[in-house]
Formats: C-alpha cells, sequence, structure tokens
C-alpha cells in the first residue's frame, strides 16, 4: 500500500477548503516565467495581453472586446456600472455574489444603481421571478431596472442550461435589460454542462461576462468580455479609475494564454468537478452528514449534525 495515502484514499494536506485556497496551475504558472523575459510595453499593449484577448475570442468563437481586471467584484461591479446610470438596478438571485459577498461594491462602482434580489431553487432565477421583479413597480420613485445578473456556476454549485440563459434573455428583450453573467466559475459551469462556452454566453443572449481565471488556475485575474460591445464604449477608463488597469498587464494576461492555449482550463474544470463529485459520493455515506443542494460543479454543500 502506498504509504502516504489514507486507508480511504485520501492524500495527507488534501484541502477541502473553498478553490480560493488553491495556487497557480501549472500551465498558468510557466505562462508567467515566459512572460518574465525582457521588457514589452506598458498597460496592455504588450503581446501576452493581445494573445490573452486573441485566445478569449477563439473560445468564445466571437469578436468581444475584452479587458482584464484583477478580482470578481471589480469585475462585476464594473460591468454592471458599464451597463447602468445611477437611478437603475439590477436584478439578481438572493444569494448572488453581487449582493451578499462584494461590500457594495456595484452599487459604488455605479454611483448608486440599487440591487435588487429575487428568489428560486438551486440559487437560480426564473423568467417569472425577474419579471415579477421588474414588473411590480414602474414609478418614477423607483429605481428603474436595467440589468439581470445570473451567475454561472451558481454559488450553490448548480449551472443554468442554454434553454434557461435563453429564456431569461428573452425577459431581457422585453424589459430592455441587459444581461450580465458573473462566470466566476464559468469553466465548471462549461465542465458540468458539456456545451461549447458560446451555448451558455451569447448565443443564448447574455452581453457581457465576468469570466473566471482566479478559481481556474490563473492565480489571479479576470476577464471582462463584452459581447454587445456598445456596452464596452470607454471601459478602459473605467478600470483605470476604479485602479484596475495593471501597469505590468503583461503579469495579468499572460495566465490566460497558458490556461486557453491549449485544454488547461477546461481539463482542470473537469478535474475539480470531478473531485467534487468524489468528495460528495463520500461524505453522503457519513453518519450525521447531509448534503444540500444539487451540485453540478465543483463546490459541495452538506449540513453537519
Ligand atoms: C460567484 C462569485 N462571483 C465572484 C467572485 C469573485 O470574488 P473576488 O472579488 O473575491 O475575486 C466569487 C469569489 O468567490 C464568487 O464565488
Amino acid at each position: 500500500m502506498n504509504r502516504s495515502v489514507h486507508p480511504a484514499g485520501v492524500a495527507p494536506g488534501c484541502q477541502f477548503a473553498s478553490d480560493n485556497t488553491a495556487g497557480s496551475c501549472p500551465e498558468a504558472w510557466d505562462a508567467i516565467a515566459r512572460a518574465n523575459e525582457g521588457c514589452v510595453p506598458s498597460y496592455g499593449d504588450d503581446p501576452w495581453t493581445g494573445r490573452a484577448c486573441d485566445a478569449i475570442r477563439r473560445l468564445f468563437e466571437c469578436d468581444a472586446d475584452v479587458f482584464f481586471v484583477f478580482n470578481g467584484t471589480a469585475a462585476n461591479s464594473l460591468a454592471l456600472a458599464a451597463a447602468c446610470q445611477s437611478y437603475h438596478s439590477v436584478v439578481c438571485h438572493e444569494l448572488a455574489h453581487v449582493e451578499t459577498d462584494e461590500c457594495g461594491a456595484p452599487e459604488f462602482f455605479s454611483n448608486g444603481t440599487k440591487v435588487l434580489t429575487a428568489p428560486g431553487a438551486d440559487a437560480k432565477l426564473t423568467p417569472a421571478a425577474v419579471a415579477h421583479v421588474v414588473e411590480r413597480r414602474r414609478d418614477i420613485h423607483y429605481p428603474k431596472p436595467r440589468a439581470l445578473s445570473i451567475t454561472q456556476a451558481t454559488e450553490l454549485s448548480t449551472a443554468y442550461t442554454p434553454a434557461e440563459v435563453a429564456a431569461l434573455a428573452e425577459v431581457c428583450r422585453t424589459h430592455g435589460l441587459v444581461l450580465h453573467m458573473d462566470g466566476a466559475r464559468f469553466a465548471n459551469a462549461v465542465a458540468a454542462l458539456d456545451v461549447p462556452p458560446r451555448a451558455i454566453t451569447w448565443e443564448a443572449g447574455v452581453d457581457v461576462l465576468c469570466l473566471g481565471g482566479t478559481k481556474n488556475g490563473a492565480g489571479i485575474g479576470e476577464a471582462v468580455v463584452f459581447f454587445r460591445r456598445a456596452l464596452a464604449d470607454e471601459f478602459a477608463w473605467r478600470c483605470k479609475q476604479a485602479g484596475q488597469l495593471a501597469s505590468k498587464m503583461r503579469f495579468l494576461t499572460a495566465p490566460w494564454v497558458g490556461l486557453l492555449d491549449g485544454d488547461a482550463w477546461l481539463r482542470h474544470a473537469r478535474h475539480a468537478n470531478a473531485a467534487a463529485a468524489r468528495l460528495e459520493r463520500g461524505l453522503a455515506g457519513v453518519p450525521g452528514v447531509e448534503i444540500l443542494g444539487r451540485r453540478q460543479a465543483n463546490a459541495v454543500f452538506a449540513r453537519l449534525s
């Protein structure tokens, strides 16, 4: 028997905490090392940033406008601010990261846009729930709904199917809302659904995606991908003012080249989802542990009694 492995098959030092605790993947780390050679133009005018933008456009099979920021809170907040005026509102699930875990940044960066929440099973919104929030008040005294934000994969580790995204996009079209997707774990959703990235984004009606690099192995950094390119107008200035324009941008963008030149992004996401499934199976047999929700991606929720 391999002595470094627990009889239950768990290696010592195995980490069951958040994906935020993991390091960079080798492909990203190696790309950073390669990007460290020599001097290159600053603030995104370097070859690595160009390659990363092209790789993201290839991934989505679409000519999107792409920007890179340091984290998910900035990506979400700035993307929503690009869609909204201060008197607007953003509809999202009551568990959405933009509502519960961003310290009011979406409101702050949009100078007061209000976040309006709706409930929904499995942390997913339905067209009816969104329509209810949008239609319950239309008067001048209420913040005008301007965007819908959905999370893919969701905060409860479920995933919206292409048809579910398309149905929400239809509500957005009816009510004039921009469809924003928080894709901090977008790769895990693609892996879980086994669909091409375009099928759950622009093809289904998503206008802007915050594409997660951090949890996918980049180490640091997210990309803001505008499929509706008019929304990206002056977005670079928004990033700069918010302190999100990296002077040595190559170090933020090289990991994307490592992740996307090849299939590392999908391989790692599939591995993470499979590890979560294995953990879930193992936990299900432990007395006093109740598995919660209907996990599809890489997070397992359980109640211990
Ligand atoms: C659903 C979701 N969105 C966005 C983020 C990004 O947040 P941060 O600003 O910590 O990078 C996270 C991080 O855990 C998340 O779970």
